[in-house]
């Protein structure tokens, strides 16, 4: 469904160049759930805006469906980790904004939309504006929104990185639905372990500086999952342990132990690459 060759790219900015990917190959199923699990800077959102159409690749070929991606298509939706909703506009319009800027046509969409909010737990609040409603509501609010042109890709950038744990947790059971009910092939881009075993069927381990792929891990856990108690703890336990070494190895070959050293896999690494001047 998805399928990356070569792809690279590279940012000329003031301070320097900086090649934020290289030679990243990837075929994601149709239906799958793949999430691209990194450090802070090693260019998983580089990689999302590619797929999406948003940004060129420097080198290489993105097809979607057989088609090289060349700008923003309807079968394919981007959620941000920040909601982004306009203030000004009510809920159910938040969620139809997609529907005016292709053209589709309205009462077909709207229906749909008070279905998907409803499904989203957010009936009776169409008419409210954003600001009346609670961070965790206000990305449902957006999901809907990707949904609302029944997408056959869905591309999420650490969708739920800016949530309380809990909450996180609630939405991470919903996009599991969403993704069993729509079938739609879904790249999650996140800097957590728990969240990337929680939720895909493949985790792609991405090393930085430049981006490559270190390492695909498969998750063959059932679904749906939760964080809680389960049947295949000792399955989670060893794949989340195999995922923090993949995280934790800087440039050190696989089986040779990372240096030792009170590194956090999550963390940003701030130093500047070394060529160079650090500047973002
Ligand atoms: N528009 C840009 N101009 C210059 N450098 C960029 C730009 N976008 C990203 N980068 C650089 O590319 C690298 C990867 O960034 P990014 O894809 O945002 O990483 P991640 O999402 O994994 O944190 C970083 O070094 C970042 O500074
Ligand atoms: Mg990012």
């Amino acid at each position: 469904m998805i399928r990356l060759s070569a792809v690279s790219r590279t940012f000329d900015g003031r301070s320097g160049r900086v090649e934020a990917l290289r030679g990243i190959d990837l075929d994601v199923a149709e239906g799958e759930f793949v999430a691209v699990l990194g450090r802070s800077g090693c260019g998983k959102s580089t990689l999302l805006r590619m797929i999406a159409g948003l940004l060129p690749v420097t080198a290489g070929q993105i097809t979607v469906a057989g088609t090289p991606i060349t700008k923003p298509r309807r079968d394919i939706a981007m959620l941000f980790q920040r909601p982004a909703l306009l203030p000004w506009r009510s809920v159910l319009d938040n969620v139809l904004l997609p529907v005016e800027i292709f053209g589709w046509r309205r009462a077909k969409h709207r229906d749909r939309a008070r279905a998907l909010l409803e499904m989203a737990g957010l009936g009776g609040f169409e008419k409210r504006l954003p600001h009346e409603l609670s961070g965790g509501m206000q990305q449902r609010v957006s999901l809907c929104r990707s949904l609302i042109g029944e997408p056959r890709v869905m591309l999420m950038d650490e969708p739920f990185s800016a949530l309380d744990a809990l909450t996180r947790e609630e939405l991470s059971g919903e996009l599991q639905r969403v993704h069993m009910e729509t079938k739609a092939t879904i790249v999650f881009v996140t800097h957590s372990i728990d969240e990337a075993v929680l939720l895909a069927d493949r985790v792609v381990v991405l090393s930085p500086r430049p981006g490559r792929i270190r390492e695909i891990v498969e998750v063959k856990v059932p679904r749906p999952r939760t964080l809680g108690r389960h049947a295949h703890l000792a399955d989670v336990a060893r794949i989340s342990a195999e995922l923090h070494e993949l995280l934790m190895e800087r440039d050190a070959p696989r089986g040779v132990p990372a240096p030792a050293g009170p590194a956090e896999p999550a963390e940003p690494a701030e130093e500047p690459a070394s060529t160079g001047a650090g500047g973002k």
